[in-house]
C-alpha cells in the first residue's frame, strides 16, 4: 500500500465532487434534494462501481457500495458520512468521509482481506439538517427513524415539506421505512471526518480518535405580534414580534456559558416579517440550536428559554410556538473500537490523541444503537462550516489506512 495513491485518489475524487455546489466560487452549498444533491450521488455511485462495489440508492436518498463477503448474513462493517453540506461550507465535511469509506474498499480489496462478512461504503443524505432544521435524515432512516408522517411534517424556510422535496428529487416518501436496515444487519460503524476545530492542527496531531459526541437539540422559534406603523404606535401600546424574539435570544449564549463545561446555543437563522424597515414586526422566526455533553444542560437551556418567551408573550400581548425539530442525546463511542485503533496508530507510527466532537455525525444517531468509532482528520486553523475549510489528503490517505487497518483486524480477529 502507498500513501501516495491513497491520496491521490482521495484528492481525485473530492476535486470532482466540488463540482456539485449551487454557489461555484463560494464554497459548498449542497442541500439535501437538489439538482446538486442529485449530481454528487451520481458521481459517488460511479466511482463505486469502478471501485468494483455493488451500487444501490435507498428510499431516503442514501447511495451505498456493497464490497460483498462470504457470508452475506453476517452482520456487515459499515463506513461512510454525509454528502450534503451546509450554505456555503467547504468541500470536506462530510463528504470527505465518503470518500474515505470508498477508499477503504479499494484497500480491502488491494490486501486481498478475506472478506468473511461484507463491507458497506456509505453516502448519507441530509445529515447538517440545514434545509429542514432537522438533520441525522439518512443515517436516522437507516434505523428506521423516519415515516411518512415525519416526511410530511418538517419543512424547509419556504413551506416545502420533507415529503414534497423528496417527490419532485425522484424519490417515493410513502417508501420511507424500506430504507430501513434490519436490526443486528449492521455489526458496527465507522466514520471518518474532519475535526472542524483546531486541536489536532495547533498540537501537529495527525489523527483525533473521537470518544464522545455532545448531545443535541434544535428548535424553530415562531413569535407573532402585530404589524402597526413604526413611527406612529406608542411604546406600550405595540404587540412587537422582535422585542418579545430579541429577549430570548439575547438570554441564549449566556444561559450556555454558565455551564463553563464547553455547552453552546446558536441562533443561525432569524427571519422578521412583513420585514420593513417603519413596520412593527408582526412575526419573527429564528433556529435554536442547543449542544452539550450534559443532557441536563440542554434540558435547562430549552426550559429558560421556553419561559423567557413565554414571559415576553405575556408582557407584550404576543405569543410563541417552540417546535422541536431535532433531540439526540450525548454518545460515548466503543471502547473495543477505540483500542483496535489506538494500536492501529500505534503499529503505523501515526500520532493520535482522543478527542470529544462538538460537532454533530452521523456516527451520533447510529452510535445509538450500534458500535460505532469516529477518526478526526485536522482542519486548517479550525475553520469549518465556511468556504476556506481545508485537510490535507494526505491526512484523509492516513485516515482510510486506520480505517481498512481496523476492518482487517476485526476480519482476521474473527477469523482466528
Ligand atoms: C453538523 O456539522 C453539525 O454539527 O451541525
Ligand atoms: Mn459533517
Ligand atoms: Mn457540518
Amino acid at each position: 500500500m502507498e500513501i501516495k495513491k491513497v491520496t491521490e485518489r482521495i484528492q481525485n475524487d473530492l476535486e470532482e465532487l466540488a463540482r456539485f455546489t449551487a454557489t461555484p466560487g463560494n464554497g459548498c452549498t449542497r442541500l439535501p434534494f437538489t439538482k446538486e444533491a442529485r449530481g454528487a450521488v451520481e458521481y459517488i455511485k460511479k466511482v463505486m462501481t469502478e471501485a468494483g462495489l455493488l451500487v444501490k440508492e435507498d428510499a431516503a436518498g442514501n447511495v451505498f457500495g456493497i464490497l460483498e463477503g462470504e457470508d452475506t448474513k453476517r452482520p456487515c462493517v459499515m463506513m461512510g458520512s454525509h454528502y450534503d453540506s451546509v450554505i456555503n461550507g467547504g468541500n470536506f465535511d462530510g463528504i470527505a468521509g465518503v470518500a474515505c469509506a470508498i477508499e477503504v474498499a479499494r484497500q480491502l480489496q488491494e490486501r486481498n482481506v478475506p472478506m468473511k462478512r461484507s463491507f458497506v461504503a456509505a453516502g448519507f443524505c441530509d445529515e447538517e439538517g440545514t434545509r429542514f432544521g432537522t438533520g441525522f435524515f439518512g443515517s436516522g432512516a437507516i434505523l428506521g427513524k423516519w415515516d411518512i408522517e415525519s416526511c410530511r411534517k418538517f419543512k424547509d424556510t419556504a413551506g416545502v415539506s420533507v415529503y414534497e422535496a423528496m417527490q419532485e428529487y425522484g424519490l417515493n416518501p410513502e417508501r420511507i421505512k424500506e430504507a430501513e436496515w434490519k436490526p443486528g444487519s449492521i455489526g458496527c460503524f465507522i466514520e471518518a471526518h474532519v475535526e472542524q476545530g483546531p486541536v489536532l492542527a495547533a498540537k501537529g496531531t495527525e489523527l483525533g480518535l473521537v470518544d464522545c459526541i455532545v448531545g443535541i437539540q434544535r428548535y424553530m422559534v415562531t413569535v407573532k405580534g402585530r404589524a402597526d406603523h413604526a413611527g406612529t404606535t406608542p411604546m406600550d401600546m405595540r404587540a412587537d414580534a422582535m422585542e418579545m424574539a430579541s429577549g430570548a435570544i439575547f438570554g441564549l449564549p449566556a444561559w450556555a456559558r454558565e455551564y463553563e463545561d464547553g455547552t453552546v446555543a446558536t441562533v443561525g437563522y432569524i427571519s422578521a416579517k412583513p420585514g420593513g424597515i417603519n413596520i412593527v414586526a408582526e412575526e419573527v422566526q429564528f433556529s435554536v440550536d442547543i449542544r452539550s455533553r450534559n443532557s441536563r444542560h440542554i434540558d435547562e437551556i430549552a426550559q429558560k428559554l421556553k419561559e423567557a418567551l413565554e414571559h415576553a408573550a405575556e408582557n407584550c400581548g404576543g405569543s410563541y410556538e417552540m417546535e422541536q425539530k431535532l433531540k439526540i442525546r450525548p454518545l460515548h463511542l466503543s471502547e473495543e473500537l477505540l483500542a483496535v485503533m489506538e494500536r492501529a496508530c500505534k503499529d503505523r507510527g501515526y500520532s493520535y490523541q482522543r478527542m470529544p466532537s462538538g460537532a454533530g455525525h452521523d456516527t451520533l444517531k447510529i452510535g445509538q444503537t450500534i458500535p460505532s468509532v469516529m477518526v478526526f482528520v485536522p482542519s486548517k486553523d479550525g475553520r469549518s462550516h465556511c468556504p476556506v475549510e481545508w485537510s490535507e489528503y494526505v491526512d484523509l490517505a492516513k485516515a482510510a489506512v486506520l480505517g481498512a487497518d481496523l476492518i482487517e483486524t476485526l476480519i482476521r480477529e474473527e477469523e482466528a
